[in-house]
């Protein structure tokens, strides 16, 4: 595991969004593993900003994002399919088509897991997974628990990351109590996996992370056991390590 300290917010994002640039540079029809949260959008605009300059095609790039709100349709501007389209997509040249998200509005919320993980693994597995953290360790919404669980599935959201994600939403309560996320496999088989993390919130749960035990307890540790998973942190997130 390489850690990358970068001084501040922006150079953390610069740092990430060149490693997707590399990464389409050697390989322009990548599948990126994409995440949401106010940690990657740093990323995302310097992304547009390497766009704009002419640096970087994203024509035959194809995204696979980590998880979706339960119950949110994708013009919902609470849901994480309206915010890729607002903060990255629709400024860059990615075709529509390939862009998956789950839909968090089909209520056959089993079939949306199953076929997730089908396209998945039919695009030929995520070459570089962006990941953030959550305060209880958590990467896409693989909460805390007993097991790791495999791949795409329903999780119960965690109070803390209610708790921590409600300032996106009027209200508290009207934060989905479940979402469809990723599981720990499909990330873990990611040939290359970037974490990022900003701000002192984020410095114990890194330090867990990264130096206690493994355990399904905090999932973000099993990227201790990754071949080729760098965390890039500005100095408050990694003032611990
Ligand atoms: P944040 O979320 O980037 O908004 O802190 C990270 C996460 O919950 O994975």
């Amino acid at each position: 595991m390489k850690i990358h300290r970068a001084e501040n917010y922006q150079e953390m994002s610069r740092a990430a969004a060149n490693m997707v640039l590399d990464q389409i540079s050697k390989k322009n029809n990548s599948v990126l593993g994409l995440a949401t949260g106010s940690t990657p959008i740093g990323m995302y605009e310097y992304l547009i900003e390497l766009y704009n300059k002419g640096d970087i095609d994203f024509s035959e790039t194809r995204t696979v994002n980590l998880d979706e709100y339960v119950g949110l349709s994708r013009d919902n501007p609470q849901s994480y399919n309206y915010f890729m389209h607002e903060k990255f997509f629709r400024h860059v040249n990615i075709s529509k088509e390939n862009i998956y998200i789950p839909d968090g509005a089909d209520t056959d919320t089993e079939k949306v897991c199953k076929d997730y993980e089908k396209i998945i693994e039919n695009i030929g597995g995520i070459d570089l997974q962006i990941l953030g953290i959550g305060t209880d360790g958590h990467i896409g919404f693989n909460e805390p628990g007993e097991a790791f669980i495999p791949s795409t599935h329903v999780v119960t959201l965690a109070e803390s990351t209610i708790i921590s994600n409600k300032r996106f939403f009027d209200d508290k309560k009207d934060v989905p109590k479940k979402a469809i996320t990723i599981g720990i496999k499909t990330i873990f088989q990611a040939k290359k996996i970037v974490l990022l993390a900003s701000g002192s919130g984020k410095a114990a749960i890194l330090q867990k992370a990264l130096l206690w035990p493994i355990t399904p307890g905090i999932p973000a540790s099993i990227l201790q056991l990754h071949s080729d998973c760098t965390i890039i942190g500005d100095e408050d997130a990694l003032y611990l390590l």
